[in-house]
């Protein structure tokens, strides 16, 4: 199916007063080609008063059977990672740049994460944290609009404006890259710590 314009997206995602009318909004939206082939939403998982929240790529097939994010291999990770500095998914809020799986686990493309873009920033004002995250390359060059690859970004500390919401910002690797990457692990602790 064909992607439809950001536009409608940016006017659906701007009725949304709480995330609840966000998520019945997104269940009942057509134009993401994404969405046609995919189980269900995954809209998000965790505390929505969390004070932190983490952005990562999208859905895989663990995901999108379960509806919610980081529930595969690469979320268990995350969740030690979590455990390691005192959170659990009670006091963390995580989301995916693309709510429904790509076919194959493929990367999402440009075209749907610019459709897919105003449920996100919606997600994130109606959350409204005092801290972001990203995880991984493809939503650090999203949000942070950089072209720099995730290995030079990681760690560093950014005031990131999303739609009306200010916020710091900090990108990490992405857990499913640590699995295929363990000597990478310390850079990563590092993060989290400062987190
Ligand atoms: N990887 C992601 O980026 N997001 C998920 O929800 C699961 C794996």
């Amino acid at each position: 199916a064909l992607n439809a314009d950001p536009a409608e997206t940016r006017a659906l995602a701007a009725e949304a007063k709480t995330l609840d009318e966000l998520r019945t909004i997104m269940v009942a939206y057509d134009g993401c080609g994404l969405k046609h082939r995919a189980t269900q939403l995954c809209f998000a998982d965790g505390n929505p008063e969390s004070e932190i929240m983490l952005v990562g790529e999208a859905p895989g097939s663990e995901e999108d059977l379960q509806g919610r994010p980081f529930v595969g291999k690469a979320g268990q990770l995350l969740d030690r990672m979590l455990k390691a500095i005192g959170l659990d998914r009670s006091k963390v809020f995580i989301v995916n740049t693309v709510p429904w799986r790509p076919p194959g686990n493929r990367e999402p493309s440009p075209e749907e994460m610019a459709l897919c873009q105003p449920f996100l920033f919606r997600q994130i004002e109606l959350v409204a944290p005092k801290f972001l995250v990203t995880l991984g390359n493809v939503p650090t060059k999203q949000l942070f609009q950089t072209s720099t690859g995730i290995t030079r970004m990681r760690g560093q500390w950014k005031d990131l404006t999303i739609g009306s919401h200010q916020v710091p910002a900090i990108s990490m690797f992405h857990p499913a890259y640590l699995l295929r990457q363990p000597g990478q692990k310390g850079l990563a602790w590092r993060d989290w710590l400062g987190l």
